[in-house]
């Protein structure tokens, strides 16, 4: 029997549904070796993808950047649907992960593999729990240095320097890290940043300094529908003390309130009304998503 957490958890790699424990990756993979590929999460409500599309979309977007010759983005959509099944993650919320690298080649190069070299491609899905209790609380962030690369639309596996941020908020007590670059704050590490500055919602323009979050788009949409204004201008740093409200959002927070940046409180510490609408209305658009799906 399948289970969504036992050890006989299905997964699918190169086409093939196989539990996890059995499956292999060569050492030769330039993922494992690089960092040599593209990722995406999908989250999952009560059985049904969340904007899969979207994320395949973007995951396409990817791998045309970093000429991954990978024509079958799309289709992992059925892919994810038959894991929801085999690992009976129908009932409650899950997560769908899906990677693909530029392939597996010997000898060991930094430049491309020779044509013809097939992508890895894998996918996996896991139960997930919603962080409402830390929503109603609010989020601690801190803030860290944006060492990354020019091209941070790319949502690349390579993530060093998203790691070393997240383990910098772990070792602070908080939930996430702030990526300020030249005194403006870009993103979080796994999160776009928003702030309310004079009744105006903020957050940063799409540009490559930022990874284009289907969150982010889908919030846009919210706020635009109820009628709350909305610039896509950046945020200072020196800013952010000073917001009404700052939150983040993503795949897996959905819309977080932020309560206080570095130790010092935003809001005097509470969360937000603004917040609250977004999430809201973020979750009516997932319930709308659970009603429309084919079962
Ligand atoms: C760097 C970065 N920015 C933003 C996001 C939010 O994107 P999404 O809303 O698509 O999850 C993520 C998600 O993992 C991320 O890694």
């Amino acid at each position: 029997m399948t289970t969504s957490t036992g050890a006989s958890r299905t997964v699918w790699l190169d086409g093939v549904f196989l539990p996890a424990a059995e499956a292999r990756v060569s050492v030769d993979d330039r993922g494992f070796l690089f960092g040599d590929g593209a990722y995406e999460v999908v989250r999952v409500v009560r059985g049904a993808m969340f904007e899969a599309e979207r994320h395949l979309r973007r995951l396409d977007r990817t791998l045309q950047g970093i000429g991954i010759g990978y024509g079958r983005a799309m289709e992992l959509r059925e892919v994810a649907e038959r894991l929801l099944d085999e690992n009976r993650l129908r009932e409650d919320e899950a997560t769908v992960y899906v990677q693909v690298t530029r392939g597996a080649a010997s000898p060991r190069t930094h430049h491309f593999p020779p044509a013809g070299t097939r992508p890895t491609a894998y996918a996996s899905a896991a139960p997930f729990v919603p962080f409402d209790a830390l929503r109603a609380r609010g989020a601690a962030v801190v803030t860290v240095p944006d060492i990354r690369w020019a091209r941070c639309d790319l949502k690349t596996v390579n993530l060093l320097p998203n790691t070393l941020a997240k383990q910098r908020a772990v070792e602070a007590g908080a939930a996430e890290a702030v990526f300020v670059r030249d005194g403006i704050v870009t993103e979080g590490a796994s999160s776009n940043v928003w702030g309310v500055v004079r009744g105006v919602l903020r957050t940063h323009p799409m540009t490559p300094a930022i990874l284009a979050g289907v969150t982010r788009e889908v919030v846009l949409e919210v706020a635009r529908e109820r009628g709350l204004p909305v610039e896509e201008v950046p945020l200072f740093l020196e800013e952010v003390r000073g917001l009404e409200e700052c939150f983040l959002c993503s795949t897996t927070l959905d819309v977080m309130p932020v309560v206080s940046v570095d130790g010092e409180p935003v809001r005097g510490g509470s969360p937000g009304p603004v917040a609250r609408l977004l999430q809201e209305g973020l979750r009516e658009r997932m319930d709308t998503g659970v009603l429309a799906a084919p079962r």
